[in-house]
């Protein structure tokens, strides 16, 4: 086992391996870094930049930054989780993202991150796109405008299930989520129980027919707010 370094997180000594990221050696250490893109298991992509924190001062995204022997890492701070605030307001007007209707809700990554920052409404205007539903797969339904391009169903699919359904086209604000046949979900080999569809952070992959089979308001998020599974390690 290679030798154990150690790091400064917030002022608090933090020991790690030395081929950790940021966010894994904090999440060993019950200190929670707020992410969108990154989930464990899965290989990071630093796509969302919410984790985003301050080594020795500079801006660098945890979930891909390694750690090094005695760097000073800045990440609860006013400043950083205004920046977070302000990444999180900009994915929610966006897309289309109406909590109340959504089967998503309470386990809703984004949504959970949005009450966590306390956004009650974004200070950006709403952009209210029109991007394709594919509801062709007979167990599983695909809603574009609740999508925030976090690559996690990419990730999952071709890392967890074997499988590669899903890929990104277009570029800027162009960019969509695609899946490999050109029917839409019901031409791919896509499963309802597949590691990529849980591991969408919204309602945009939902497995069809499991509405409210966890009533609103004891939902993982209508509990606890996100990131307390990883803050009750150190606790
Ligand atoms: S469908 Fe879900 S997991 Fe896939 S990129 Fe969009 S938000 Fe991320
Ligand atoms: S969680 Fe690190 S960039 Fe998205």
């Amino acid at each position: 086992m290679s030798q154990a370094i150690t790091f400064l997180l917030d002022g608090i000594e933090i020991a790690a391996e030395p081929d950790q990221t940021i966010l894994e050696a904090a999440d060993a250490a019950g200190v929670y870094i707020p992410r969108l893109c990154a989930m464990k298991w899965l290989s990071p992509s630093g796509s969302c930049r919410i984790c985003t924190v301050l080594v020795n001062g500079r801006p660098q995204a945890a979930c891909t930054q390694p750690v090094a022997p005695g760097i000073v890492v800045e990440n609860d701070t006013e400043q950083l989780n205004a920046w977070r605030r302000d990444l999180v307001e900009m994915l929610l007007v966006e897309g289309n993202h109406y909590c109340m209707f959504c089967e998503k809700s309470g386990f809703c990554e984004l949504q959970a991150l949005a009450y966590r920052f306390g956004i009650t409404a974004p200070k950006y205007p709403y952009r209210f796109p029109r991007r394709e539903v594919d509801a062709s797969h007979p167990d599983v339904f695909l809603d574009r405008n609740r999508c925030v391009l976090c690559g996690r169903c990419l990730r999952a699919s071709a890392e967890m299930d074997g499988k590669g359904v899903f890929g990104l086209v277009g570029r800027g604000s162009h960019r969509l989520l695609s899946v490999n046949a050109e029917d839409g979900l019901a031409g791919t080999d896509l499963a309802a129980t597949d590691r990529a569809v849980s591991a969408c952070p919204t309602g945009a992959l939902l497995p069809k027919r499991v509405g409210f089979a966890v009533p609103v308001g004891q939902r993982k998020f209508d509990r606890e707010m996100i990131g307390a599974d990883i803050q009750a390690v150190r606790t």
